[in-house]
């Protein structure tokens, strides 16, 4: 295990801005000296202010001693010109997103620093390679992916291109650790670990959107409540800003040569052209404006409960549903299935005339069908069965709406708001967490980061309740292969295509992703 910089060592930090100022801020707290730069000295100025009073709150708040709060602004040097970085073991560049301008400046730093010196990037999208490619030793440039605001996320990606030697990154990831922070190791590919695995969050959302399966306010609310993520895809970009996360989709799509798994969605280019960027111009997929009312998530109470019902073979991780209507004083009686399907749960509830099961990725109308049962609803996937308080829900078209409504009201009586979708293939959650899988698998493949990696990263840089390795392990690799197949069957797009390393696992009959 590496050694983290010492705490003599001076940061130097070049770009006063949003995370500039947080990092200088990390870097104080965890004891440096810091010289904070910036081409513009109105900024150096604004950032050493706003961490008076934010380290003053803090203090205020009883979180930190006035004492260490004083220390740690007294530790942030400005550094009126680049050469006043001159002692400085580490630099952080945090300046614009410009490919041209960090070249420059990294340039001109390696004429002022010592040649021990390394150097870290906070680029979000250029690539590492790229950067270090303007340095005479690039070995020394590693990327130090903070996310915003830096002073309250947990986590750093630690970048390498092609050139950045191992030890650097050991080095700067320890001393991100040194500074209170989680640490994942990715190769420079366009966006990194958590920007690009996070697309499908936003993505499979927008493709529901699309087929009008549910308004946003639903959908939202079937994230939180039954995906168990902190904000539904909606409010999350309408709080990011349609700007910026179209920006960040069509930059993964553009990188990779028109991969379709990246393929912007043209409600959200609608948007930004618009100017309906989220919360900061008052108006995206929700309406902030004063006087606007809130959305609400549609809930279908039903009618007609049942006081009995059949279970048929098991609903496998699904069964807590079991547990919770036999608790609401609802009688299960149970009886073998006599062709449970090898890949995933295969059971089934009869509710009143209705057969409700796990979607699988196949549409519901085209199960109905298939099984020759036409009253048939599906159920979306949930993080926990157990607690979940909605389930999502959606029903073959043959199925009638008393039947329907039946199933809600009975799954009501045990605890479970059922909101409806339309009857779209993998429902929300379910092809979620399918290609957030996928997507991970082939982080993995290409060796982009570790397993480990991924679920670190997700779960502390964009708070998911469970990294994509961690929902292999818990619904089944092979449940998820069955998903991509019959979304990809029903789409007929190269998008939903199944990752190699998936295919080889299933081959192998190792079942889940395990730890290469
Ligand atoms: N804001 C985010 O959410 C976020 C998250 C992760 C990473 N990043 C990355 O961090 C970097 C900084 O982003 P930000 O949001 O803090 O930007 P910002 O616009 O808030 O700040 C950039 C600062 O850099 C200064 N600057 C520009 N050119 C300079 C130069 N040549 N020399 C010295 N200073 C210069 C500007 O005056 C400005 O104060 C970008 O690469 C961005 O992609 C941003």
């Amino acid at each position: 295990m590496s050694q983290p910089l010492p705490k003599t060592t001076v940061i130097g930090i070049v770009g006063a801005g949003v995370m500039g100022a947080g990092i200088a801020q990390v870097a104080a707290r965890a004891g440096h000296t810091v010289r904070l730069h910036d081409s513009n000295g109105k900024a150096i100025e604004a950032a050493r202010n706003w961490l008076e009073s934010d380290l003053r709150e803090f203090a205020a708040k009883g979180r930190i001693a006035e004492a260490e709060a004083a220390a740690a602004v007294a530790r942030v040097v400005p550094a009126v010109a680049l050469a006043d970085l001159r002692d400085c073991g580490l630099v952080v560049e945090a300046v614009v997103e410009d490919r041209a301008v960090k070249q420059n400046l990294l340039g001109s730093l390696e004429g002022v620093v010592g040649a021990d010196c390394l150097f870290a990037t906070t680029t979000s999208a250029l690539s590492i390679t790229a950067l270090g490619a303007a340095l005479a030793n690039p070995e020394r440039l590693v990327g130090m992916h903070f996310f915003n605001p830096p002073t309250r996320m947990k986590l750093v990606e630690v970048v390498s291109g092609l050139a950045t030697g191992e030890a650097v990154a050991q080095t700067v990831a320890a001393t991100a650790r040194a500074w209170g922070k989680h640490t994942a190791f990715a190769r420079s590919t366009p966006g990194c670990i958590v920007n690009r695995m996070a697309r499908p969050y936003y993505s499979e959302a927008w493709r529901v959107l699309d087929e009008h399966a549910a308004d946003p306010a639903t959908l939202d609310a079937i994230a939180r409540d039954c995906g168990g993520f902190p904000m539904g895809p909606f409010e999350l970009m309408d709080m990011i800003g349609h700007d910026v996360n179209f920006a960040v989709t069509n930059g993964a799509f553009i990188a990779t040569f028109g991969d379709r798994r990246y393929v912007p969605a043209l409600e959200q280019q609608e948007l930004v052209r618009a100017g309906f960027l989220g919360r900061k111009s008052g108006r995206g997929i929700y309406d902030y404006r004063p006087g606007a009312a809130k959305a609400e998530p549609k809930v279908e109470p039903g009618a007609d409960p049942v006081s009995r019902v059949t279970l048929v073979g098991s609903l496998g991780i699904a069964t807590p549903i079991v547990t919770r209507l036999e608790a609401a004083g609802i009688e299960v009686v149970r009886v073998q299935n006599r062709r449970p399907s090898p890949a995933g749960p295969s059971g089934w509830l009869e509710i009143g005339f209705a057969r409700v099961m796990l979607s699988d990725g196949r549409c519901a109308t085209q199960r109905a069908l298939e099984a020759d049962h036409p009253q048939l609803v599906l159920f979306d996937l949930a993080l926990d069965y157990a607690s979940t308080p909605r389930l999502a829900l959606a029903k073959a078209d043959q199925c009638g709406h008393a039947a329907f409504g039946t199933v809600c009201a009975t799954l009501g009586r045990a605890g479970f708001a059922c909101s409806r979708l339309d009857d779209v293939a993998g429902l929300l959650v379910l092809r979620t967490a399918a290609m957030l899988v996928n997507e991970a698998a082939d982080a993995v493949l290409h060796r982009i980061c570790t397993p480990d990696g991924i679920d670190e990263a997700m779960r502390y840089g964009v708070n998911y309740p469970r990294g994509p390795m961690a929902w292999a392990e818990a619904v089944g690799l092979d449940f998820f292969s069955l998903v991509l197949a019959n979304l990809r069957a029903h789409y007929g797009e190269e998008r939903y295509r199944t990752s190699v390393l998936i295919q080889r696992r299933g081959w192998s009959g190792t079942g889940f992703l395990g730890h290469p």
